[in-house]
């Protein structure tokens, strides 16, 4: 297959690419850079300059059969009205251009689209969240219901089979909130943050990209599904169980007025959290790798 992946130079990216080559498939990067991006991604990928704005011509996904999108800007940054602008338009407009391309490529039989466990909203407590659950109403909730209805668009415009894997907190060392995380805890200065209450649901690194390689070999997969492991946490058992696994004391309790003055209002994210269970993937199928956070954190960290 000729798998099209945009956001390929990202957190998820490169290894996912390097699964697809791995078997057997081609690809072709969508990027706004394509010398980086072929800098920083194994040698035997194509690219075409894709930038979330300007349409495509439909020759940048020639013979493409499927299509992986992972691009959009960072979410983990403060939220001044630029920054939300960025979010919001990189990923609804980014969409968009996409599938109009997909549209008037016409070979794309696939397209497994990323969204966000953040389209259910923040205070959700300790409510357990499946595909089925109503979206929230905050500013995430309403980019990720904005930017899954334009993926959406694919099977309703052009009949091409569409996912939209909502992705839950992606662990690794190396990126991503773990990344962010590892020096305090380290420091045995981490903790719990805000009441601790509010849940985390993740995912280790390697069960996000094979689920995204599931979800493109399983094209009666369609509609929403969660990539998230099977067991969420709490934050305080989450923080505890990274102390546990770096051998550090893990009772530095973060107040949820530090983390507001910190990260304004982007500390929903952090302070609220949701349950997520990733229904569909398991009914489909799919075997997480890590499905306990202790054993998640074990492989990454030990
Ligand atoms: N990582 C997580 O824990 C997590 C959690 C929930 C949802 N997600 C979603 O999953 C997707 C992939 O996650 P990731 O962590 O791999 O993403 P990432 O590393 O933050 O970004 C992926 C790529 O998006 C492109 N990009 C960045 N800013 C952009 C902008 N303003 N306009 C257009 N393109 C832009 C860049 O590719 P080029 O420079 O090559 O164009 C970048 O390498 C994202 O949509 C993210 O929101 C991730």
């Amino acid at each position: 297959m000729k798998v099209a992946v945009t956001g390929a130079t990202g957190f998820l990216g490169p290894g996912l690419v390097q699964g697809l080559l791995s078997q057997g498939h081609q690809v072709q990067v969508l990027t706004r850079d394509v010398a980086r991006a072929m800098e920083r991604l194994p040698a035997g990928v194509t690219g075409a300059v894709f930038d979330g704005r300007t349409a495509m011509g439909p020759e940048a996904l020639a013979g493409v059969d499927a299509v992986v999108h992972l691009a959009g800007e960072p979410v983990a940054q403060r939220w001044t009205k630029d920054a939300k602008q960025r979010i919001h338009d990189s990923r609804v407009q980014g969409t968009r251009v996409l599938v109009d391309t997909m549209k008037a490529a016409g070979t794309v039989k696939r397209f497994v689209s990323t969204s966000a466990i953040g389209y259910y909203g923040g205070a959700r407590e300790a409510q357990v969240l499946t595909e089925d659950s109503a979206p929230g109403d905050d500013f995430l909730a309403r980019v990720c219901v904005a930017w899954e209805a334009e993926a959406l668009r694919a099977r309703a415009e052009a009949g091409v089979s569409t996912a939209v894997v909502r992705m839950g907190m992606v662990l690794h060392p190396d990126g991503g909130a773990l990344h962010k995380m590892l020096p305090p805890f380290r420091m045995g200065a981490g903790g719990p943050v805000g009441s601790g209450k509010q849940y985390v649901s993740w995912i280790h690194l390697d069960d996000a990209r094979a689920l995204i390689q599931f979800a493109l070999a399983h094209p009666e997969l369609e509609g929403p599904v969660n990539a998230t492991a099977p067991e969420p946490v709490t934050n305080a058992a989450f923080a505890h169980a990274l102390g546990h696994a770096l051998g550090r004391p893990s009772v530095m309790h973060v107040p949820a007025f530090m983390v507001k003055a910190a990260l304004g209002e982007m500390s929903k994210v952090v302070l609220e959290g949701q349950r997520v269970l990733p229904a569909r993937a398991q009914a489909a199928g799919f075997a997480f790798g890590f499905p306990e956070l202790e054993g998640a954190l074990k492989q990454l960290l030990g």
